[in-house]
């Protein structure tokens, strides 16, 4: 079957609110359920630097929206979640693009427009207070899409004229260098999705300050805020008109037909808004709390988050480096060496990785895991019979990299397995060879694992 790949970034400002939840995290898990979807969410953090300075918001962004979109159900097993800043090639790529993208072009991006216009309206400079950051947004938005060659980009209406760019680019781009180098991506606005009301009736959003939180302080916060939904004076027993009414609308969003029928009477015939308001967050409270409590189990561990991240950089970087390389000779920067360049991407495969057993000073039970270049990736605990080391060895091998999970301390990774720390890599020398091994370590478990 050919799968149409979708992607789409995730700005990593703020915390996640309700609004955000039915108009773009659930719908776009469903989508990503699809078996003719192949999908690619990712943070995009680098555009978060272009609108904060502030380095525990950004990172703070980062990690809560990872979590929830994990905590929602979003399966990084076969959707490929990563980080924008985790792959080099994407800024590289911008370059690449900067390079072809007429300056005119990017002129026209309403973002930068607006803000030059606000400018000229007080008097100031044009350009006060723009960076070029914000004037290169649709690049970077574009190398986002394009280092992958993805098909499809759901997006809200705002971000329309950046996909028309996108598109706009690459076909310069592969004009300029005489072949099809991109897929031209297409717009997919979501005519369906709710666009929920927040609590005065607008619509739900952080700038009018009318949020209902997803998880953020929990029970009570959700409690608090639905009973803060503005209703009309409409006393108790007085029938209420349900079209009017942004509660209704909010409990819709999330209630089965059946429901939204019954409670679409009972509005009608007189129910009290403080019953009603009590019944939307009795709806709300049964969907959110499973998903908060794996939330609040997540954001605990955030060294099982980085791992979950590091392993869909890994994925992604799997289609983007050698999609690099070919960008890199087409401009005439490939390497000079014949065949290089394309050697980046080979994977290197060709001999299983391994497991050896052994017995230790102490006459215990060991195992040592080697990767496929004789590199030596795992040492495991020591077992007392050579029985439960074969079981570890066999667990392993069924489990893959899929159900490792891996803790991170300062210099070396530690692999949980049902539970149970089963081993410890070799000691690095600092964080980025340890994330490395990290990579390594879960190629090889796969493989491992595929060749069960
Ligand atoms: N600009 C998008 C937004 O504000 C976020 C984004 C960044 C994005 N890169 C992307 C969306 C690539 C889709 C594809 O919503």
């Amino acid at each position: 079957m050919t799968r149409t790949r979708v992607l789409t970034g995730i700005t990593t400002t703020g915390t996640p609110h309700l609004g955000n939840y039915a108009g773009a995290i659930r719908p776009a898990i469903q989508a990503s359920q699809r078996d003719d979807v192949d999908a690619f969410f990712f943070m995009a953090d680098y555009h978060a630097l272009i609108k904060s300075d502030d380095p525990a918001r950004v990172a703070r962004s980062r990690l809560e929206i990872a979590a929830s979109w994990l905590a929602c159900g979003l399966d990084p097993q076969r959707v490929t979640f990563y980080r924008q800043s985790d792959v080099p090639e994407i800024p590289e790529l911008c370059w690449l693009l900067t390079c072809v993208t007429a300056k005119g072009l990017l002129n026209r991006a309403h973002a930068y427009k607006a803000a030059v216009d606000r400018n000229v309206e007080t008097g100031e400079d044009p350009d006060a207070g723009v960076t070029a950051g914000l004037y290169m947004y649709p690049v970077l938005m574009a190398a986002d899409i394009l280092a992958f060659d993805a098909h499809k980009v759901p997006v809200g209406r705002d971000q329309i004229q950046h996909l028309e760019m996108a598109r706009d680019i690459a076909q310069r781009f592969n004009h300029l260098y005489g072949q099809d180098f991109f897929v031209l991506p297409e717009v997919q606005i979501e005519e369906q999705v709710a666009t929920l009301p927040g609590l005065d009736g607008r619509k739900m959003s952080k700038s009018y300050d009318n949020t209902i939180p997803l998880f953020a302080g929990g029970a009570k916060a959700l409690r608090e805020a639905v009973m803060r939904i503005v209703t009309d004076s409409r006393a108790p027993g007085e029938p209420k008109d349900p079209d009017c009414s942004s509660l209704f609308t909010l409990y819709r969003a999330f209630a089965s037909e059946a429901q939204t029928t019954a409670f679409r009477q009972a509005l009608e015939g007189g129910l009290a808004w403080g019953e009603a308001k009590q019944a939307l967050y009795e709806l709300l409270e049964g969907q959110i709390a499973p998903m908060r409590e794996r939330y609040e189990a997540l954001i605990a561990q955030p060294q099982h988050i980085e791992a979950i991240l590091l392993d869909g950089a890994r994925k992604a970087r799997a289609i983007a480096t050698p999609k690099l390389a070919r960008l890199r000779d087409a401009v005439g920067l490939g390497s000079h060496a014949p065949g290089a360049g394309k050697s980046a991407a080979k994977p290197q495969a060709d001999k299983p990785p391994r497991l050896a057993s052994f017995r230790d000073e102490d006459g215990r039970f060991r195992f040592r895991l080697f990767a496929s270049d004789g590199e030596e990736l795992l040492l495991s605990r020591a077992f007392d019979d050579p029985k439960a080391a074969g079981a570890a060895q066999k667990r392993l091998r069924q489990l893959g990299a899929a159900a490792a999970v891996v803790q991170l301390t300062p210099t070396a990774l530690l692999l949980d397995v049902d539970g149970d720390t089963l081993g410890r890599t070799p000691d690095y020398a600092d964080e980025q060879a340890r994330d490395e091994a990290l990579q390594r370590l879960r190629q090889a478990l796969d493989q491992l694992a595929s060749l069960a």
